[in-house]
């Protein structure tokens, strides 16, 4: 790939860089000037977001500004406003925090989804921290940060959140709509597959992270026991290829009872028209969600990916994963990889699902919309699933593109051709996604990078 492109995806991540009392603690959504159509809160450092900038950070050894962040988002967790009637809980972490300076000095003011549009809460936040502290530890070597007091202190407040009973019969996390990167309403309230990996991949780490003295004993058995049961349940429920498809368009339903074959319900007439004859033999991918009388078919890059990447899935799986993306290239990758749902939903399902939100027309953003930030995850699932060359031709194809275009945050139409009618330029995930794919497909000393990265 041409250095130029990856000299300007360079300056656009410099010229985010967030600082707190001098130090360096985040980075931007998106490059802060000329961009009239920047949402307010781009200037926001977003937990998510700043996820592929640590990682681009820590392959140049700079390891320093991904401990500020680590401490920063460490210290504003349970600060979210406490609501009159709940039992507050401390393990919540925020979506994002921006940096205000004032005549009183400057402060950092941390957003629960208390302030987003929509006031969506961010389930994936800690996990995304997490995944990142371990990531942190060992590209840096330093293990005296995650052994902190305050940093176990922290894991186990987010593991009581994250475990504690609430409504949910299934090892499946239960969420409200729109809380985590999908964070509008999309019909992804229930058990959305990117959370459950990203639960996955957070447990995962927590037995790692947490030391395994007496006090953490009990802790650490419910960690690995719901790892495992969650672990079990999403490689059986969430997987489709032609042989389960086959059994749910056969299923029976109203069972009653412990024998029941058809456990949730499904009713085999909630198939979508799509699904017949897009399945090759010997190709498959984990379904959207999965909850009582509901299968979401649909087809989600993140959730697919993570899971891949963290483990979730099984290799067999992940090749067949992998498979699909190869067979269904031109709907799964698009000419602006890669699409984050597959496929969008239209007309009256749009209006129910979304609300009537004009941001996600069909093929358009969050649904059916292709988002370059995707290709980190995309590039990192290809390599661990041997099968890097799909991430060669992904990034190949696109590359120049994206930088001529000032690295917009999301392309729409079918097949991703058109930049985002409102889409951000100089979006920051944009231009750490391929950094990280370029360097880790031609930069062997990336390999540490990529090991700590698959859990
Ligand atoms: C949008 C995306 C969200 C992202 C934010 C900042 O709200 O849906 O995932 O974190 O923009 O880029």
């Amino acid at each position: 790939m041409h250095s130029a492109i990856i000299d300007s995806a360079y300056r656009l991540l410099n010229s985010t860089i967030l600082y707190f009392e001098g130090k360096p603690v985040g980075t931007t959504a998106a490059r802060p000037s000329g961009n009239a159509l920047a949402a307010v809160n781009y200037g926001d450092c977003f937990v998510r977001d700043f996820f592929p900038s640590a990682l681009v950070f820590l392959m140049k050894g700079d390891s320093e500004i991904v401990c500020n962040f680590l401490t920063t988002v460490l210290n504003l967790s349970g600060q979210q406003e406490r609501i009159a009637g709940h039992e507050f809980s401390e393990g919540l972490m925020p979506a994002s925090f921006e940096v205000i300076e004032n005549e009183k000095g400057s402060h950092i003011v941390p957003d629960f989804g208390d302030r987003a549009i929509g006031r969506v809460a961010p389930v994936d936040s800690a996990a995304w921290w997490m995944i990142l502290l371990r990531i942190y530890t060992i590209t840096s070597g330093d293990m005296s940060l995650a052994h902190s007091k305050p940093f176990q202190e922290g894991i186990r407040r987010i593991l009581r959140l994250y475990l504690k009973e609430s409504f949910e019969i299934s090892p499946a996390m239960l969420v409200p709509d729109g809380s985590f990167m999908i964070d509008r309403r999309m019909g992804v309230n229930g058990h959305p597959l990117e959370i459950q990996a990203l639960f996955y991949g957070m447990l995962k780490t927590a037995q790692e992270l947490l030391l395994h003295d007496n006090s953490n004993k009990e802790l650490l058995k419910m960690v690995n026991k719901r790892m495992l049961t969650l672990r079990s349940y999403v490689r059986l429920y969430y997987w489709l290829d032609r042989e389960r498809l086959n059994e749910i368009h056969r299923y029976n339903s109203e069972e009653f009872g412990w024998d029941a074959e058809n456990l949730l319900n499904i009713y085999p007439e909630s198939i979508p028209v799509w699904l017949d004859g897009w399945l090759p033999n010997e190709h498959g991918y984990l379904v959207g969600n999965v909850g009582p009388g509901k299968i979401d078919f649909r087809f989600f890059s993140g959730g697919n990916l993570l899971s891949i990447i963290f483990g979730l899935a099984t290799e067999e799986q992940s090749a067949q994963i992998m498979r699909l993306y190869h067979e269904h290239w031109d709907q799964l990758v698009g000419e602006m990889p890669l699409k984050l749902i597959y496929p969008a939903v239209y007309g009256k399902e749009w209006a129910f699902m979304t609300g009537c939100d004009p941001k996600n027309a069909p093929w358009s953003y969050h649904n059916g919309g292709n988002w370059p930030c995707l290709l980190w995850m995309f590039t990192s699932a290809a390599i661990r699933s041997g099968q890097g060359d799909l991430a060669h031709k992904a990034i190949n194809d696109c590359a120049l593109r994206l930088a001529r275009d000032h690295w917009p945050e999301y392309y729409d139409g079918r097949s991703g051709s058109l930049i985002g009618r409102r889409a951000n330029l100089d979006q920051t995930w944009s231009a750490t996604a391929l950094i990280i794919a370029h360097e880790l497909l031609e930069n062997p000393d990336c390999l540490p990078l990529f090991e700590a990265l698959i859990i």
